[in-house]
């Protein structure tokens, strides 16, 4: 690569425990290709176009802060009460408001003359998420030819949500302004060439681009994955406990950001059903662990206080003095710390109504003993269901079928449990976070020519 990778998204990393997908994920490819990290400040700050540099190694990360207002009309607002509740079927929590969209436009518009400024000509521009969607338009309107890829972490939107939208046009002229639109899945490609088979502005090119107006736009899928390696290693130092002298005996682990889309009111719902109809004797835990996220936003607060009751009432109704169920941790844990409690859990559930890959998946899956594996129940929302189809798939919307998962999971034989761990380890190891960042940046550096984006505007 002759240039260097910028690449932005709105959360970076500040801290050693990171949770969310995305940052977890570009933390482990930058970490090998190097390069610049933009992104947004956790403390608020004036409208500027100044960048505080937060470290250098083993890549730079460059942080620009929002104002408050900007946090709350850009960051919650229109960002996390509009477009994640779209791209995730979740309509009925849509909140519009206008002052979301205005600000929305000015952050994007203040970042691309950050990133104008920073970027030389040959480098690659790579920008990550729904907080970015219009970052090309505004680069293109500076005068920046650059290659510019667009790697969407959530579900790609149905063609009908986006009429949620004030002017659903906008989404896909604003993609078009990218040489490279990177998704999850499979499935959201099909959703993404919809959208453009339904828009009389775009043109299908015989390679499968799309020509929308006189812009050529390669859309390709790329299955986010994790440090396969880097986690199995980190699962098998025996020297951590996390649970110090609390072990629960046999339990089952859910790790996920406390966000709506994860269906965890039902996977508790679930696994109180599982314990109606288990074995005698069979005294499980559930280890859940949900640090808060967004708690501004009030589907979050709802969530939360929803998720409080329901674990107090499958305690309430089930614990014995020496067993407690549900036990219910809201707060993030080191990595390797994740990784010894993935080990150690006989199964995994992930229970999303939607979500664009799921890394918890992946990461479970690395982490377990090949001699003695867990098993993998894994919601058929999930992006990761499209490729893991030796999980155990569930239907989160539907609480028998989680009770009766858990159950043939608990009970699953040796021989499938080998069987089906490593037909998913294969996966997981097939799709790493290496090859997800190395493909998508091959394909950037070779879809289409870069002259057709200049003079535009
Ligand atoms: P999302 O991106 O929607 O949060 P993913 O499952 O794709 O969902 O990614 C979540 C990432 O955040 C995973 O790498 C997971 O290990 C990490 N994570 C989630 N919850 C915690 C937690 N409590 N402590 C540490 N890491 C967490
Ligand atoms: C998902 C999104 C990311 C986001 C992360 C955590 O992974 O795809 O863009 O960073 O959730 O959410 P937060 O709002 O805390 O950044």
């Amino acid at each position: 690569m002759a240039g260097r990778l910028i690449v932005i998204s709105n959360r970076i990393p500040m801290e050693k425990t990171v949770s969310g997908g995305l940052v977890v994920a570009l933390h482990d490819a930058l970490g090998c290709a190097g390069g610049i990290w933009i992104g947004a400040h956790p403390e608020t700050g004036v409208a500027d176009e100044a960048v505080e540099e937060l470290g250098s190694s083993p890549y730079r990360r460059l942080a620009f802060r929002l104002t408050e207002d900007e946090q709350a009309n850009y960051y919650l607002g229109y960002a996390n009460s509009v477009l994640w509740p779209l791209c995730h079927r979740r309509g009925d929590l849509v909140e519009m408001r206008s002052e979301y969209e205005a600000a929305y436009r000015a952050v994007n518009a203040r970042v691309a003359r950050i990133v104008a400024r920073i970027a030389e000509p040959d480098d690659l521009i790579w920008v990550h998420d729904y907080h970015f969607l219009p970052l090309a338009t505004e680069l293109r309107r500076l005068g920046v030819s650059n290659r510019i890829g667009f790697f969407l972490h959530i579900p790609f939107p149905a063609l009908g949500d986006l009429s949620v939208l004030s002017q659903p046009e906008r989404f896909a002229d604003d993609l078009a302004h990218y040489n490279l639109i990177g998704l999850q899945t499979r499935g959201d490609v099909a959703r993404c060439l919809e959208m453009y088979r339904a828009d009389p502005r775009a043109e299908f090119m015989p390679d499968g681009s799309i020509k929308f107006r006189d812009r050529v736009t390669a859309i390709r899928s790329f299955p986010i994955g994790i440090d396969t390696a880097g986690f199995a290693a980190d699962a098998s130092q025996e020297t951590v406990n996390p649970f110090g002298r609390e072990e629960p005996g046999r339990f089952i682990i859910g790790v996920d950001r406390l966000d709506y889309s994860k269906g965890l009111p039902n996977r508790f719902r679930g696994f109180a059903r599982y314990l109606e109809t288990r074995p005698d004797g069979a005294r499980p835990c559930l280890v859940q662990i949900a640090p808060p996220t967004r708690q501004q936003v009030r589907a979050y607060q709802d969530i939360t206080r929803e998720l409080e009751e329901i674990a107090g009432h499958v305690n309430g109704a089930f614990a014995e003095l020496n067993w407690t169920p549900v036990r219910y941790i809201h707060r993030a844990v080191p990595r390797v710390e994740l990784a010894r409690l993935y080990r150690k859990a006989s199964a995994c559930l992930v229970t999303s109504f939607a979500d664009g890959m799921n890394l918890v998946a992946k990461e479970f899956v690395a982490a377990q003993d090949p001699g003695n594996p867990g098993v993998l129940l894994l919601s058929r929302f999930a992006g990761a269901a499209e490729d893991m189809t030796e999980a155990l798939q569930i239907n989160p919307y539907d609480i028998e079928d989680i009770a009766a998962a858990i159950g043939t999971a608990l009970e699953m034989p040796l021989a499938e449990r080998l069987r089906r761990h490593e037909a998913c380890l294969d996966v997981v190891r097939k799709t790493d976070v290496a090859k997800w960042s190395t493909d998508f940046l091959r394909v950037l550096m070779t879809c289409g020519a870069s002259a057709n984006f200049r003079d535009f505007e």
